[in-house]
This record gives C-alpha cells, sequence and structure tokens, in this order.
C-alpha cells in the first residue's frame, strides 16, 4: 500500500469518513455530509444505515463518491482497524481512497487507521493461473498530521510482516517443507540486522532435540529448527519467540480424519508469525533484545515414524511418552522452549495452533492465553489488547497434572481424559520453561479463518505479529 498526506482527495477519489451512532458525523465527516446532503438521507434510510459499527453507506453524487462508516457509539483504536477494512471492502475496485477517518481525537487513530486499510488490501494470488491485475491501493490522508510519515512507515513494516506470515500460513503444505520455511524466512530477513542460524538434523541430534527429531520421522523432508536474532547495543530487556512450525499435520499414524486434515497447512501459524514479526521488529529498530524460535517439521505416517508408545528425550533431558502422534505440536515446543530457556530471557511467548480443544473453547476468533506467573498474563494481555487482537486468559491448573502421568515415562503427550485437552498441552509445555516467565498464546482457531471479516481474510490472517511486535515495544519502555 502505498499512503499520500493531502490537503483534498484526488478527483473521482471515494472518500472515507466515519459516522457516529444515530448517524452523527464523526470528526471529519461533517464537511463531506454536506456535500452530498441532497442524496444521503435517502441512501442512509434505504440502506438501513445508522452508524452502528461495521454498517457502510456508499454515497455518489455527480461530482464524488463519499463511503460513510459507522463507529458506533464510542470508536477505540481496533474501532478504526475495522472501520477502516470494512470501508476498503466497500469500495474493492477502487484504486485510491480518502479518508478522513484519522482525524478522530483517540490515541493511535493514524496507525490504526492505517493498518485498517493496508491489512484489508491483501489477496493472495500465488497460485492462480489468471492473477486478477491488481495495483496495491494508495490511501490519501485527508489533513494528515505532523509526523505523519515515520507513523506510516512502522506501520507499514507491521502490514508487511502481516501479510508475510499470511502468504506462508496459505502456501500449499508440498511447498514449504521445514528446509522450503527456513529458507523463505532467509530470504525475507536478507535485508535487515537478524542474525539467521539454522540446524538441521545433525546439529539437532549433537543438540538433543528429541522432540523436533521424533515428530520429524515420518516425513522424508526432515525437520530443523530456525533461530533469529535481534540485537542491539544496551538492550532494555530481553524477549524470546517460539512459534509452532508444523508444515502440514497429519496427525502421523494416529492419522486425522480428512476433514479434520484440510486446513493442517495452517499448522506452521506460530512460526510463521514468529518469522515475520522478528523482520518487523528489526526493520523497527526496537531496542530490544528478541530471539525468535521456529520448530519446523512435518508431521506424517511414514515408514520411519513415531509410534503411539514410543518414548523420546526432550531438549532439557526430560521424557516423554508419545502415546498420540497428533499431539506432536508440544514435542516439537518442549525442544525449542528448553532451548530459550536456556538464555534466561526476561519473558518467553509461545504462539502454537496448539489444540483442537482451544478452539472449541473460544472459538475461531479468540486465541486461549496461558501463563507461569501474573506478569506474563498481564504483558501479554496488554500487548494484544493495544495491537488489537483478540485474547482471553484461561487456567493453569497443577492438578490436572493427573492428566499427562505415564506409566513409564515422565509425562504422556495426550491426556488420559476427553475432557481439558488445552490444559494438559500447556502443563506439559509448562514442564520446559524452567523458572522463567513464559506465556503461551493457543491459537488454532484465529490463525485461518472459515471466512473473511473487515480487514482479516479468509485463510491465513497473520495473527499474533502485532501482539509480538507490540510486546517488543512495551518492553522497549
Ligand atoms: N494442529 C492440531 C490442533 C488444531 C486443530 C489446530 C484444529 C487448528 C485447528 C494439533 O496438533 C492436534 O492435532 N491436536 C490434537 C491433540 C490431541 C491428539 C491430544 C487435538 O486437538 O485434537
Ligand atoms: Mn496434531
Ligand atoms: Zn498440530
Amino acid at each position: 500500500m502505498e499512503v499520500r498526506a493531502k490537503k483534498a482527495a484526488s478527483a473521482g477519489t471515494p472518500i472515507v469518513v466515519g459516522m457516529m451512532t444515530d448517524r452523527r458525523p464523526a470528526a471529519g465527516a461533517v464537511e463531506m455530509l454536506a456535500s452530498v446532503e441532497a442524496v444521503a438521507s435517502a441512501v442512509f434510510d434505504a440502506l438501513g444505515f445508522e452508524g452502528k459499527a461495521g454498517q457502510t453507506a456508499v454515497v455518489t453524487t455527480s461530482d464524488r463518491t463519499v463511503v460513510f462508516v459507522g463507529l458506533g457509539d464510542e470508536a477505540d483504536a481496533e474501532g478504526l482497524r475495522v472501520a477502516a477494512g470494512t470501508a476498503r471492502n466497500a469500495v474493492k475496485k477502487a484504486e485510491t481512497v480518502a479518508t478522513t477517518l484519522h482525524l478522530i481525537e483517540i490515541d493511535g487513530a493514524l496507525p490504526a487507521v492505517v493498518e485498517g486499510f493496508g491489512l484489508a488490501d491483501y489477496q493472495y494470488q500465488s497460485y492462480l493461473s489468471d492473477p486478477e491485475e491488481r495495483k496495491p491501493l494508495t490511501l490519501e490522508i485527508l489533513d494528515a498530521p505532523k509526523g505523519w510519515k515515520s507513523v506510516v512507515s512502522d506501520s507499514s513494516a507491521i502490514i508487511e510482516a502481516v501479510a508475510l506470515a499470511r502468504d506462508l500460513v496459505n502456501t500449499p503444505p508440498r511447498d514449504k517443507a521445514p528446509l522450503d520455511l527456513a529458507q523463505r524466512a532467509t530470504d525475507a530477513a536478507s535485508d535487515t540486522s537478524l542474525k539467521v542460524e539454522l540446524w538441521k538434523v545433525d546439529r539437532l541430534r549433537k543438540e538433543k532435540m528429541g522432540g523436533i527429531l521424533g515428530v520429524g520421522l515420518g516425513s522424508h523432508r526432515p525437520p530443523c529448527l530456525l533461530r533469529l536474532t535481534h540485537t542491539v547495543r544496551k538492550p532494555k530487556a530481553r524477549l524470546a519467540i517460539v512459534g509452532k512450525g508444523i508444515t502440514f499435520d497429519s496427525g502421523g499414524l494416529s492419522i486425522k480424519p480428512s476433514n479434520m486434515m484440510e486446513t493442517m497447512k495452517s499448522d506452521m501459524a506460530g512460526a510463521a508469525a514468529v518469522i515475520a514479526a522478528m523482520i518487523a521488529i528489526s526493520k523497527l529498530g526496537i531496542p530490544v533484545e528478541v530471539t525468535g524460535y521456529a520448530a519446523l517439521a512435518e508431521n506424517l505416517p511414514g515408514g520411519g515414524a513415531q509410534r503411539p508408545g514410543d518414548v523420546l528425550t526432550a531438549r532439557n533431558g526430560k521424557t516423554i511418552e508419545v502415546i498420540n502422534t497428533d499431539a506432536e505440536g508440544r514435542l516439537v515446543l518442549a525442544d525449542a522452549l528448553s532451548l530459550a530457556a536456556e538464555s534466561e530471557p526476561d519473558l518467553i511467548l509461545d504462539l502454537a495452533t496448539l489444540t483442537g480443544a482451544c478452539k472449541v473453547a473460544l472459538g475461531e476468533k479468540i486465541a486461549g492465553l496461558w501463563s507461569n506467573g501474573v506478569e506474563p498474563t498481564e504483558m501479554v494481555t496488554a500487548a494484544a489488547a493495544a495491537a488489537g487482537e483478540r485474547i482471553w486468559p484461561m487456567p493453569q491448573p497443577a492438578d490436572y497434572w493427573s492428566l499427562i502421568e505415564s506409566d513409564i515415562a515422565d509425562m504422556r503427550n495426550s491426556s488420559s481424559s476427553r475432557y481439558g485437552g488445552a490444559m494438559a498441552a500447556t502443563l506439559l509445555l509448562e514442564q520446559f520453561v524452567a523458572d522463567v516467565p513464559w506465556a503461551h498464546l493457543d491459537i488454532a482457531g484465529p490463525a485461518f479463518m472459515s471466512k473473511a471479516e473487515h480487514y482479516i481474510p479468509k485463510g491465513g490472517t497473520g495473527f499474533g505479529v502485532r501482539t509480538i511486535v507490540e510486546l517488543a515495544r512495551s518492553m522497549a519502555e
């Protein structure tokens, strides 16, 4: 997306303005409303447009098009993101759109508006024989505030990172074996100052990464671990982020039913968010040391595959009985979390499409948050709220440990009960973070949407990128 500051919209350009409940014009809308008044109220009546959040009314007169978008009773930054995305979809064909939405007097209005338009402008066309020829949107900011350029440049870095994460998730699984994904991350990091390290199978063996190796056994395409490091001169804090990167989850020998497998190319969405966020953090020059880990493997039932009943030893020496090979995310995370914990960062955040149970609990739009303390919960909750990503805190009940007790190993990888599956997973993860403050986001729901909504497309969403960036920013303060 290209963004320009303008005194007035270019000729023929639709202008997006905000309306509050009961058709009260928001800041920047009064003049536009006056200019189309002759037709506006008739159009509002016909469309039932009242100014409620999510409503739009496109009013075209002989000399202009105005897109009225509802903001409800009170707009916040996320309301502006949603409004901008909704408005962009209402005039999908337009190559240029002007707006006054950012004039609403709330904190972070301009970046939110830019993000809403930019995130809505995403399309995945890499596998179309005849892709639609479409220029990226040009956004005209009317009455831009001083300093708009640096705001727009920071927002653009975030928008691009989210688009990268979406692209990686949307890529068909044949074309993103673990080493392919590592290569794409390396390419994307090439114009940043990130340090890139790749541990292939030999190194994984030397480093005792039994979880990642175990999951990778069933595929001809080997697993790997990618580490990206953002270093700064005097870091204000140290953050580690860890992503589950199962490039395809068939379930392994505990094979999934085919309908459950259809979207399992998205099982690397945590790793995609980590990779993309690392690139944004580097471009933004956030003064925090951030290390990103992507635990990459393909979970297939090939002849070498691990079996239910096998026991593996993770990086920190703890043993796990693999009761269900479809509970593979926690196995790769066990290694990556152990490694991350060794450097004793101030906080570890992992992101994983970990359990269907979390998706059942919170639905498609909300991620579950677990942690080993109050502070990590508060930090991640605040970051997600500022970023406009929806998460909800979940319990980590110590007495549920019995669900994953094994007869022969330190723990088993899947619960002995039908119930509380997301908790069984997080209790296992906690075994691998030592005493380091840790939070975990189960993004099984919001990583991949079955339906588009405002600035969020169908398919890969890039969920988590904005929360990670916001978390790093908050740790710089
Ligand atoms: N990748 C899945 C979880 C998932 C399900 C993500 C649906 C997104 C949408 C994970 O590896 C998995 O298979 N989990 C199992 C765990 C069970 C075998 C203990 C599950 O949730 O059924
Ligand atoms: Mn699985
Ligand atoms: Zn999985």
